[in-house]
């Protein structure tokens, strides 16, 4: 089974966005990074982007049974979206939550996440980086070996 990586609203703008905050990196680098490390364990990636809420909502239903493991950066939801942390609840498979900044470190707005307790690890504050280090801790937690 593939590994799902999910990423929120405004993460599409990555490369431009604020690059001082979360780097140069396109969000297309992103994805072909966990390709490219999730091939290392011969395992592979199935990448979404949504800016709605709803649709976070739906692909989580749509990979119920049919993923190893999500690695999530939710954006600006992960601070108030109780729906897409119950749609995480009804995923057997693990998560990662990923943020390429250190949220602890701005907002006190973003200190808080409503996925964190149910996540299987929480990045932070690692870059684009995360994103590997989150599939490499999936590919630990699914038994996938370097092939
Ligand atoms: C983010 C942090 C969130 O607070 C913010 O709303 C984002 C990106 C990150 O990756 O650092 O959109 O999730």
């Amino acid at each position: 089974q593939p590994l799902t990586v999910i990423n929120g609203p405004n993460l599409n703008l990555l490369g431009t966005r604020e690059p001082e905050i979360y780097g140069h990196e396109t969000l297309a680098d992103i994805e072909a990074q966990c390709a490219e490390t999730a091939r290392e364990f011969g395992l592979t990636v199935d990448c979404f982007q949504s800016n709605s809420e709803g649709a976070i909502v739906d692909k989580l239903h749509s990979v119920r049974g049919s993923t190893a493991g999500i690695v999530l950066n939710a954006g600006a939801y992960t601070h108030t979206s109780v729906a897409i942390r119950d749609a995480l609840a009804n995923v057997p498979a693990p998560f990662i939550e990923v943020h390429i900044s250190n949220v602890h470190a701005r907002e006190a707005f973003r200190h808080h996440s409503y996925l964190s307790d149910v996540a299987a690890a929480v990045i932070v504050g690692c870059g684009s980086q995360g994103y590997e280090f989150a599939i490499r801790r999936l590919a630990t937690l699914v038994g996938a070996s370097r092939g």
